[in-house]
């Protein structure tokens, strides 16, 4: 199965929000923003920008007939910042005029007088001075206190991970118009339609009911417009509310990666505890997140860091402390894996550290600590059909371990400046949103009277296939012809109270749902089936490509003749259905609880070759036996295994995100952010899992979006080995990502060393 848009988006003929065809006197949309990282505004001064030929209007906080407040968790993000900014890039105003030229000419002449105010941009240095998103949380299990005693070696460490651009081809934008009755309607490049519509109806001060949200795909996302798509889709809105025109918003680039928040970088302390043997007794760590300036998703992200904190091991003893620090940084926010590969890399660091110190592999003590059925979760949720260690054999047999490493000697023997290493990533991720209220969808199936069929959920699509597996849901459900389904828009009118896109479970979620939607009407098919063809009752009817069967036997009654026939006794061929998960609950007070449908497990093996006279590597192969469940979209899934793995590495080896001390971002364009491109791509090779089947998902599939981008830890690791073996005397401080100009640093940073060649 390929994904339903390859053909389009290979032609050039996927529509994005920039691309919709517009109405006449659609007027343009740019943002002005604050160019200070922390202070008070003393003045805004529009009257130039005003003068400006074409320009329409110019709105700022006050011009806002609601509320100023777009925070989705926490109320603490102002649409436009009206006496106070936290961060560069904070929006201040936006100028609407007939080009977008004008527009951003007009934005550069707005003169905004700031008294500027101290910075913070590291988080520890914003907990020391009290500046907290949200109060710490602490995840116990065991006694960690009264082991430590217990262990044989016990080693304690720092680890520092870095932020991550999304860099989603399609920038953020949206395109607002009138509609009759003072609503708005708004076509948004957005995860969370409903959030978009949440947001500017209370900075309209309208009901949810006058402004409609549609959003048809994205141009990709990565969790990057969960959240942080409707700050421009409000704009737009706002704008075409007053004048009462169509508006257009889209992010230039450059504006785009300064404006939006990325994947958290976190600063994390470690202790880790182990006997001889390599068995890890206790485990304790504090996760520092760089929050940025508002909540946004912060804290659902640093929950998700406090989940995955001991990754696919069992450790009989953990405290795990996680704080979100507020800096005068953008925002940061949701970036696949939400939180999760900031905590596994901790604890693989730890097992780093820990191997080091214990002159072992690193890889003895991972095996040694794989979960086991039945272990106990730090959250208190126990393993079920746990697939840690099986999917862990597997890859050394499959892959030949012992033969990789063997070859790996032998180079290293053989060449003195380039050295190669290798290391395992085993992953363990927990499917369902950590905020169980969210694990809720709908769907609407409408079967037409010639025999198609539509299907509306809140399922975006953004590259990652839904679209395609909601098809499928609809042609298995009712055994027809995939080419007779069509999924259409996400749109809050036909679907509303949506979740966002997100958490890996779209397909899941609305998968499920529109399953449901399905086998309503199916019954109601079946039934007529039966009256047609005089059978007592439905149950001896099924449908099986297109053709009706009785007591599995072939009739000639056809999908189409059931359909028309249906239609003209009146029978209802449309459904809406609804789908939650079941069994899920998680206590907040205790820490405690069943917070995940299930978990998807993994593991990789990678191989990186150091140029050690240089600093530049490679990855050389990864090599992945990877837990699907019961895949019923390899292809896409594969996918989406392969770019997850790709944007993991990206995130550990050469994307480095740099502000410097006055919170400028460095970094703001592809000249000085590199991320992976087709040369970097090393060799992947992708397993899938045998007998996987998973009873919680969709047609006993796994959730696949996040998962996989947490084997790239793997590369970070890989990378470090082959430098040890440069530099076996040297310790390295763990610091991702490894860049290039890090790995030189490190190999020859203490100069009075002898170096080794
Ligand atoms: N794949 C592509 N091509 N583009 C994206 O933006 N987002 C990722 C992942 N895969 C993304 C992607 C993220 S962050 C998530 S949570 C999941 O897709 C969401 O979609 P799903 O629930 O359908 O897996
Ligand atoms: N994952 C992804 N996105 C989310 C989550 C989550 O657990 N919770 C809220 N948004
Ligand atoms: Mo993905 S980070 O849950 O959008």
């Amino acid at each position: 199965m390929k994904n339903y848009d390859t053909i389009r988006h290979v032609k050039g003929e996927s529509q994005f929000v920039d691309d919709i065809l517009v109405p006449e006197g659609l007027l343009y949309a740019a943002v002005s923003c604050s160019e200070v990282a922390h202070g008070e505004i003393i003045n805004i001064d529009i009257s130039e920008a005003l003068k400006v030929e074409g320009v329409k209007i110019i709105l700022t906080a006050k011009d806002i007939p609601g509320e100023n407040q777009i925070g989705g968790i926490i109320p603490d993000e102002e649409l436009f910042a009206s006496d106070k900014v936290d961060f560069i890039g904070q929006p201040i105003a936006v100028v609407i005029a007939e080009t977008q030229l004008i527009a951003q000419e007009a934005a550069r002449k707005i003169k905004i007088d700031i008294n500027k105010l101290p910075v913070i941009t590291d988080p520890r240095e914003a907990y020391k001075a009290g500046n907290l998103i949200v109060p710490p949380r602490t995840f116990n299990l065991g006694d960690v206190e009264n082991t430590w005693e217990l262990c044989d070696h016990i080693v304690e460490g720092k680890v520092e991970s870095g932020g991550q651009e999304h860099l989603y081809l399609e920038t953020q934008g949206a395109f607002a118009y009138p509609v009759e009755g003072g609503g708005i309607k708004i076509v948004s490049s957005t995860q969370s339609p409903t959030a978009v519509q949440r947001v500017t109806a209370r900075i309209l001060n309208l009901p949810m009911h006058k402004v409609e949200v549609d959003v048809l795909r994205l141009g990709g996302a990565f969790g990057g417009k969960e959240d942080q798509a409707t700050a421009w889709a409000a704009m737009a809105g706002m704008a075409s509310y007053k004048l009462f025109k169509p508006v257009k918003l889209i992010l230039p680039r450059q504006q785009d990666m300064i404006m939006t928040g990325k994947r958290h970088p976190y600063s994390s302390d470690f202790k880790i505890g182990l006997t001889n043997d390599g068995k890890i007794l206790a485990f304790e760590t504090t996760f520092y997140q760089n929050a940025g300036a508002a909540a946004d998703l912060s804290p659902a992200v640093l929950e998700r860091t406090l989940f995955h904190c001991t990754n696919s091991y069992y450790i009989p003893n953990v405290k795990a402390t996680a704080i979100s620090c507020k800096t005068n940084l953008p925002p940061n926010t949701a970036f696949r894996g939400f939180g999760g590969p900031q905590g596994m890399f901790v604890i693989e660091s730890a097992i780093f550290k820990a191997a080091e110190q214990m002159g072992i592999d690193p890889a003895e003590i991972q095996k040694k600590n794989l979960l086991d059925e039945g272990d106990e979760f730090p959250y208190g949720q126990k393993t079920e059909k746990c697939h840690a260690k099986r999917a862990w054999n597997r890859a050394e047999d499959k892959y030949a371990v012992n033969k990789i490493k063997g070859r790996i000697k032998e180079f290293n023997l053989k060449n003195d400046i380039y050295k190669k290493g290798v290391a395992f990533m085993p992953i363990c991720f927990g499917i369902s949103f950590t905020n169980t209220s969210m694990n809720q969808a709908s769907a609407l199936v409408h079967v037409y009277t010639d025999g198609s069929i539509s299907v509306s959920t809140a399922a975006v699509e953004m590259g990652q296939g839904v679209n395609e597996k909601i098809r499928q849901v609809v042609a298995n459900s009712f055994s027809v012809n995939i080419d007779r389904v069509k999924t259409e828009t996400a749109n809050t009118s036909r679907i509303a109270n949506t979740s966002p896109t997100a958490a890996s479970s779209s397909a899941d979620l609305n998968g499920k749902a529109t399953e449901h939607a399905c086998r309503n009407i199916l019954a109601r098919l079946k039934n007529e089936a039966a009256e047609i063809l005089n059978a007592s009752s439905a149950s001896h009817i099924h449908i099986k490509d297109e053709f009706i069967y009785q007591d599995n036997i072939k009739t000639d009654l056809t999908w189409n003749e059931l359909i028309k026939i249906s239609h003209l006794k009146r029978v209802n061929l449309s459904s809406h259905a609804f789908y939650a998960t079941p069994g899920i609950h998680f206590d907040k007070e205790k820490e405690k609880g069943k917070p995940f449908a299930y978990h998807v497990y993994g593991t990789a093996i990678i191989e990186a070759t150091v140029d050690c006279l240089r600093g530049i590597y490679e990855i050389d192969s990864v090599k992945v036996i990877h837990d699907f469940g019961k895949s019923f979209s390899p292809l896409v899934d594969l996918g989406q295994a392969e770019g997850a793995i790709m944007q993991g590495l990206g995130w550990m080896t050469i994307e480095e995100v740099i502000y410097d001390e006055n919170g400028k971002l460095l970094t703001d364009a592809l000249s000085t952010y590199k991320v992976p491109d087709i040369h970097f791509t090393p060799d992947v090779q992708v397993e899938f899992l045998e007998d996987s089947e998973n009873p919680f998902g969709i047609f006993k599939s796994k959730a696949i979006g996040e998962p996989p981008l947490m084997y790239g830890i793997g590369g970070y690791f890989a990378i470090m080995n082959a430098i040890k073996e440069f530099r076996p005397d040297v310790e390295f401080n763990i610091s991702a990502p490894i860049t290039p100009e890090k790995v030189l640093l490190n190999l020859y940073s203490k100069v009075d060393e002898k170096i080794p060649i």
